[in-house]
């Protein structure tokens, strides 16, 4: 077993028993990361991207897109206009040089540069008039949000600058003699999309036809409208009226934005798909992949360019309920946290996979400072990309009912393309900026070389159509040049080069759209914005009828779609609590865990594993969960049979040798040299209890409770970390279960002793209502009392219970069941709570 007491010399015995296929380039530098290696590893991404570019170039423009491995130009379906896959970002508007003028700026192909505004310059006029019918969040975020970023670079870079280093002067030159001409190109479009916004409902509908507008598109195209699609604009669309001066494209799409916030469930959970003709959701589903996940982004994004703390609110609002209803995994003893799909009524757990867009979330968290947790968002990816060499459109993580050993690498993979999507490098470069771990270059790299041997055809890159077997994808979408190589170009710039990371970008609020391309705003670089107003935005914005409609909208209680659901809840017979107090003792004080994370940006939390006697080190290493996902997911890891011949260098990425052997010379466990430790993997199960109306789940208090005892005081029980629940009532617990010989999360084998101390004041005997319940009743889903049994909260309305802490709660009466009722809840006499006749190691009652 490879999970624990991983000495050293076994370890890499086990990896260096394969034949080694590293390629020449790559054994002159061996994993090393000096700073020849990593100029080696920028030129060749950068050489990539000259290769796809100048194969466009050659067979595909002006066309949208060439396609990689026939070399022929590829466009709209104007045979089928009902193939929107296809359609759908792809207008006859030369697509890939719209979503690219930035990353020929990053890339630093200035002569490409010069002739592609040239070409824009003279098609200005009609460009966009085409008889083509796409999607306005694809058009959106890629030719939009292109022209914008273009549009700012060639506005607020280099000019007005005495200083600028030399690699820019080009760029210099180039900006001198730009009129502004993007940005008319930007307002034409907007002004051929914005028309989706105006319905009677205020939700857009999906599509438009670029030159005949909105009403030339058939009903049947209209309905399948997505969150994403229809918030995603409202960034990309504010930043066009701030610029322009024309308030329509902010107004419409803020619009839309806070009518959807408006209309969340209870749980501030928002449903995926909608129907904006009939104005209602059409699901009762969410997460954080396809159809929502730009939703969540665009709400940090835009509250960090336009300052807007409403936007603020909606992203903390949305995590919290995330980490509450929807991650799995990633404790205090845990290597890695998946975000699944949930119901957004009741939070129960609806899917067996999660998407591969979902790559993305690891590096929103880094943006907003939750560090740790996107570590281990980003380690599932990787684990997949391990297993794949890519990463399936959608990944089966758990197989209900099926035997292990009947799963094969089919199973885990529910949909099985992968078309070069860039998520999984753009959360590896958000945590290298993060982190400075060699371990996310590494990565970097072994993603550059299965670019340059796996992905690399005649003109330009393929995706995998089906990872199951292998099969090639003949296209090369917009963004495989925009995002994946541009994130992968922008990793290896650790000396901070490229202008996105010096100070030209010094006192600009920006960030990478969802398609990456550097947006930001300032009221100096938009005259016509500030005309309109000397005030401040909040002013400028609420003068205007659509603003106070919107703030109407955010201060309405009601939902402003309607809903088909009905609404279950699992519940259990509650307590009555007494009192609603904290304890009156000096000096304790509560503090609320999700507003608190905000406050702070957490440092790189590697820094804390490392000892100072450390020389060259991966602080991935100090993770003692490294594995533990490999382990979790066993089932769904499972290499597809062609891949095991073919990988790099048949290691995993965190396994290289040649980086192990370098970044994991540090000692550990004074005497203890070359030493590394995996923690034994669990053995106890957990799962789930609502209690309550989970729907009031957040009228509920959970506090965490911290104390600074005033001098000879006398000890007090409570301890920092230890958490305040008032009241038993809409909770979601998830508890682990404790029993005699297993190992539990904190890597400990629980004893006897254990259970039989922490259980010897439990109910029996104390109570007259326990013999009762000592029958084993007959109706199904009863908990039955369990003699060997000692459960303890793991997590508790999301928040994560650290080891040791105690969550406190006030003293109810007892719940007598009478005939039929599901459970009880009872007070053990050393005050711990019984549920279902089960003492709960961690929660106990406050007796003042
Ligand atoms: C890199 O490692 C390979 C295999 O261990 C070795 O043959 C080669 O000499 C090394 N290259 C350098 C520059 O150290
Ligand atoms: C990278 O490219 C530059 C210019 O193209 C060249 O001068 C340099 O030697 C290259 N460096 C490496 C390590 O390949
Ligand atoms: C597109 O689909 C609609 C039904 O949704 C159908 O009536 C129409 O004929 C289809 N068009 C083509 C070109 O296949
Ligand atoms: C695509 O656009 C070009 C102009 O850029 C135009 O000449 C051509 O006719 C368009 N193709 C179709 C099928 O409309
Ligand atoms: C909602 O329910 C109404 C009536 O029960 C029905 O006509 C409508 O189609 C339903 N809408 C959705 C989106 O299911
Ligand atoms: C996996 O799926 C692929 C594609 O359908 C198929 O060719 C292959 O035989 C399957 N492998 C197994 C082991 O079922
Ligand atoms: C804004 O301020 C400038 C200078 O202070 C002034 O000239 C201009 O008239 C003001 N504009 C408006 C709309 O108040
Ligand atoms: C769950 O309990 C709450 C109050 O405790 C009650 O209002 C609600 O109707 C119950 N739901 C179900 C489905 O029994």
């Amino acid at each position: 077993m490879l999970f624990y007491l991983l000495r050293r010399g076994t370890f890499i015995f086990a990896f260096l028993i394969f034949v080694h296929q590293i390629t020449a380039s790559d054994t002159n530098y061996n994993s090393s990361f000096t700073p020849d290696h990593i100029r080696y590893l920028q030129n060749e991404t950068q050489a990539l991207f000259v290769h796809a570019w100048s194969s466009y170039m050659e067979y595909g423009f002006p066309a949208d897109e060439v396609r990689p491995i026939t070399c022929e130009p590829y466009g709209p379906d104007y045979e089928d206009i009902n193939n929107t896959v296809r359609n759908d970002a792809m207008g006859n508007i030369s697509s890939t040089v719209l979503d690219n003028l930035d990353t020929l700026v990053i890339m630093e192909q200035w002569d490409q540069l010069e002739s592609m505004l040239s070409y824009l310059k003279n098609n200005q006029q009609d460009l966009f008039e085409q008889d083509t019918i796409v999607q306005v969040f694809e058009l959106s975020i890629r030719s939009l949000g292109g022209l914008l970023s273009a549009h700012l670079l060639l506005t607020d870079i280099t000019n007005n600058r005495k200083v600028i280093p030399p690699k820019y002067i080009r760029l210099q030159e180039i900006s001198k003699k730009y009129d502004g001409f993007l940005l008319e190109m930007a307002y034409d479009l907007g002004l051929r999309l914005i028309p989706a916004y105006k319905t009677s409902t205020n939700i857009p509908v999906p599509r438009v036809n670029l030159a005949k507008g909105v009403r030339d598109v058939p009903p049947p195209l209209q309905r399948d409208a997505c969150t994403s699609g229809a918030t995603t604009p409202v960034l990309e669309f504010t930043l066009l009226s701030r610029l322009t001066g024309d308030p329509q494209f902010e107004s419409y799409t803020q619009l839309t934005f806070w009518k959807l916030w408006t209309s969340k469930s209870t749980l501030n959970l928002l449903p995926m798909t909608l129907d904006p003709i009939a104005n209602t959701w059409k699901d009762t589903l969410t997460g954080i992949g396809a159809s929502i996940d730009s939703f969540y982004e665009y709400a940090a994004k835009a509250s960090i360019i336009f300052d807007d703390k409403y936007m603020w609110s909606v992203f903390k609002t949305s995590y919290k309920a995330l980490l509450t209803h929807s991650a799995q995994g990633g404790g205090p003893f845990e290597g890695s946290m998946i975000f699944p799909n949930v119901g957004t009524n009741d939070g129960a757990l609806q899917t067996d996979w999660i998407d591969s867009l979902g790559a993305f979330w690891a590096g929103l968290q880094v943006l907003t400072g939750q560090v740790t947790e996107a570590i281990k968002t980003h380690m599932i990816y990787l684990k997949l990309w391990n297993y794949f060499e890519s990463i399936p459109e959608r990944w089966v993580y758990v197989h209900f009912n099926k035997p292990s050993k009947a799963i094969t690498s089919n199973d885990s993979i529910a949909l099985e393309w992968y078309p070069l999507r860039p998520e999984f490098i753009e959360s590896t470069y958000y945590l290298y900026r993060a982190t400075k771990d060699p371990m996310y270059l590494q990565i970097g790299e072994r993603v550059l070389n299965l670019f340059k041997n796996k992905f690399k055809t005649t003109c330009g890159f393929n995706g995998i159509q089906d990872v199951r077997t292998g099969e090639l994808q003949n296209r090369m979408e917009t963004f495989v040049m925009g995002e994946t190589l541009k994130y992968l170009y922008l990793l290896f710039d650790t000396k901070d080069e490229v202008f996105l990371h010096s100070n030209l970008m010094s006192n600009k609020n920006w960030v990478f759209s969802t398609e990456a391309h550097p947006l930001w705003f300032n009221k100096h670089i938009s005259p016509s914005y500030r005309e309109k107003s000397n005030k401040s935005d909040e002013v400028y914005q609420l003068k205007r009828p659509f603003f106070q409609k919107i703030m109407s909208l955010m201060n309405s209680e009601e939902s402003l779609i309607s809903t088909n659901d009905s609404s279950y809840f699992r519940n259990i017979t509650l307590p009555q609590a007494a009192d609603f107090q904290i304890p009156a003792v000096k000096n304790l004080q509560k503090r609320d865990p999700f507003v608190n994370r905000f406050e702070v940006c957490e440092t790189n939390p590697f820094n804390k594993n490392l000892n100072s006697v450390a020389f060259l080190k991966s602080g991935f290493y100090s993770m003692d969960y490294l594995f533990s996902a490999d382990y979790s997911y066993r089932n769904s890891l499972i290499k597809p049979d062609y891949l095991s011949e073919t990988s790099l260098d048949n290691s995993y990425v965190e396994l290289t040798p040649s980086f192990f052997d370098k970044f994991t010379m540090y000692a550990k466990n004074e005497g203890q040299e070359f030493f590394l430790q995996c923690p034994r993997p669990h053995t106890t199960e957990r799962y789930e209890l609502f209690m309550g109306d989970i729907s009031q789940i957040n009228q509920i208090e959970v506090s965490e409770l911290y104390y600074n005892p005033p001098a000879n005081s006398e000890e007090l029980i409570i301890m920092d970390g230890d958490l305040w629940v008032p009241e038993l009532n809409s909770l979601r617990i998830q508890f682990e279960k404790l029993r005699a010989g297993l190992v539990d999360t904190r890597n400990v084998v629980i004893s006897h002793e254990f259970i039989e101390t922490t259980r010897q004041d439990d109910y029996n005997g104390k109570h007259a209502i326990s013999k009762k319940n000592e029958k084993p009743s007959k109706s199904k889903g009863h908990t039955e009392k369990d003699i060997g049994l000692v459960l303890r909260i793991a997590k508790i309305n999301g928040v994560q219970v650290k080891p040791n802490s105690i969550i406190w709660t006030l003293p109810f009466e007892p719940h007598i069941p009478s005939p039929g009722q599901q459970s009880v809840i009872d007070i053990a006499s050393d005050g711990r709570v019984i549920i279902s006749g089960n003492v709960v190691e961690n929660l106990m009652v406050w007796y003042d």
